[in-house]
């Protein structure tokens, strides 16, 4: 006599099928899903073999190819992804089923302006650097591979840090068109790094990684619901990243929780040779043991906020729930001194007013035809190349479109003289009488502000920001609270917002279908 299969057995077999089919694993008796799953969860889905590396990857490629011709926030897939999860996996098994590094098999969208020495292209959303070649991967690349990190691809974003001109709208560049909010289609994604945040905010990467001059993580983070980490400068190195500003610039995560913020930053910080005084001077600060430490849900309990209403605390919808906010920061333990000044907060805000603008031109022709010099091959040279190329190709750079004023302006500097250096003095004095100068004088851990309008204080002066999602308008764009201290202060930034964010729990991944 045959096996034959009753119908409640069939019902069992159709169950378990369910259970074992993507995205879906059985762990612990409950339902795994990848989709929102965490760098936590995700490990120790790999530790019990529950999930591996290829399953993964696979799973955000299939999301990558159904979301992307409408978001737009992936420019470049890597063909060995699915090569590198599988070595991931193999090293994993060889190793008794234990990872390595947090990052071991987990795979990693990077800036377009963050160079990889494989088949990805790095051209900083532009055609002028599609076909060069770098000459080695960036530094944070190194770190992510050596940690066993699969770079998934690369992220749009706004060409050349939205320097080439002020018109070109948030999250456009040429090579892969207008990325989109995916809360509010017709909502600003900011940028730079906006197909950073957008791809992990509609779970098209596990985690990313972005860049900040001035406001270019932490202001794509609020505006897409994620969380954004901006380091002090040179805590992560920069070597192998197009720069704007080599006193700017820094490379930080970008992923749904601050949990993940803090074991990315694990792994991309520390000395760089190739980026030697910054990262060299910054090493100071990284914690031994690092920064995951630090996720610690009381991490409110006597910390001291201070509040700047004056400018930052503008009345509107967001009011209440701001208010809300500092009410909920006091209730876990922090001190809340409210009303405090930032002495010359006007010019600081004011990029023409205290020099920033002008000294970002000058900066950002040195060093790019530094970085254009180092490529091994590359249609361009120099930022006067760049310009040239533009010139020729007005159809494939929508040059009638956007133009490229800043980039004039900018080739029209030679290098830092006088008057920039007169500007640069100026502005350390504004960070030391301002910002510097609230911190120390009432002892604060952090100030809070609403949303990323507080970038250009961290900015100008190398500080550290952190933005967690803090709640939705009526029509559902999202919009973040951001923490900032003085440089070094990451344990201290993840501490706040890992408690805020425990406390609040307001991030809720978009709905694809929607306006
Ligand atoms: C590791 O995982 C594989 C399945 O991927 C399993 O067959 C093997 O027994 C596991 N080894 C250990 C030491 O747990
Ligand atoms: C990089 O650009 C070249 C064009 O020069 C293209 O052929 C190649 O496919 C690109 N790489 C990837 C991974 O898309």
């Amino acid at each position: 006599m045959g096996t034959t299969i009753s119908p409640p057995q069939t019902l069992v077999i159709l169950l378990l099928l369910l259970l074992l089919s993507e995205p879906y694993f059985q762990i612990n008796g409950h339902d795994f899903e990848i989709e929102e799953a965490t760098i936590e969860d995700v490990q120790r889905a790999f530790c019990d073999n529950k999930l591996t590396s290829r399953e993964l990857v696979d799973y955000y490629l299939d999301r990558i190819e159904s979301l992307n011709p409408v978001l737009r926030s992936v420019i470049e897939i890597n063909p060995d992804a699915v090569a590198e999860a599988e070595r991931a996996d193999s090293e994993r098994r060889a190793a008794d089923n234990v990872s390595r590094s947090s990052l071991h098999g987990i795979p990693v969208l990077l800036k377009d302006s963050i160079a990889t020495k494989d088949k990805l292209n790095t051209t900083a959303g532009s055609y002028a650097l599609l076909g060069a070649s770098v000459p080695r991967d960036a530094g944070v690349v190194e770190r992510l591979r050596n940690a066993g990190a699969v770079i998934l691809g690369k992220a749009s974003m706004s060409e050349w840090y939205h320097f080439r001109s002020p018109g070109i709208p948030n999250g456009w560049c040429a090579r892969s068109g207008q990325g989109l909010n995916p809360y509010v289609k017709s909502g600003d994604p900011c940028g730079s790094s906006s197909g950073s945040a957008i791809s992990v905010a509609a779970n098209m990467a596990m985690v990313s990684i972005g860049t900040e001059t001035d406001g270019s993580l932490i202001c794509p983070g609020d505006h897409n619901s994620v969380v954004a980490l901006k380091p002090t400068v040179g805590l992560t190195s920069r070597a192998g990243v197009i720069p704007l500003s080599p006193r700017q610039d820094t490379v930080g995560p970008i992923c749904r929780t601050v949990s993940e913020a803090a074991h990315v930053l694990d792994t991309i910080v520390g000395y760089d040779p190739r980026d030697s005084a910054a990262t060299m001077a910054a090493a100071k600060y990284i914690p031994s043991g690092g920064y995951a430490q630090f996720l610690n849900k009381n991490g409110l309990e006597g910390k001291r906020l201070g509040v700047v209403r004056n400018p930052f605390f503008t009345v509107s919808s967001r009011t209440p729930v701001f208010e809300a906010h500092l009410r909920t920061l006091r209730e876990k333990g922090a001190t809340i001194l409210d009303n405090l000044e930032i002495g010359n907060i006007d010019t600081v805000l004011n990029p023409v007013l205290c020099g920033e603008a002008m000294v970002l031109m000058a900066e950002f022709k040195v060093s790019l035809n530094e970085y254009l010099k180092e490529l091994i091959t590359s249609p361009v040279r120099s930022l006067s190349d760049v310009i040239i190329f533009n010139q020729n190709n007005p159809v494939l750079e929508k040059l009638t479109e956007y133009d490229q004023e800043t980039f004039i302006a900018a080739e029209k500097t030679d290098g830092l003289g006088e008057y920039e250096k007169a500007i640069l003095e100026k502005l350390e004095n504004i960070c030391l009488n301002g910002f510097e100068k609230l911190m120390k004088e009432h002892e604060l851990d952090a100030i809070v502000t609403p949303g990323s309008r507080a970038c250009p204080v961290f900015a100008i002066g190398g500080y550290p920001a952190i933005t967690v999602p803090a709640g939705y308008e009526n029509d559902g764009m999202p919009f973040g609270i951001c923490f900032g201290g003085l440089k070094g202060s990451e344990p201290k930034l993840i501490e706040i917002s890992y408690a805020f964010e425990k406390a609040t729990k307001i991030r809720r991944p978009p709905s694809l279908g929607g306006s």
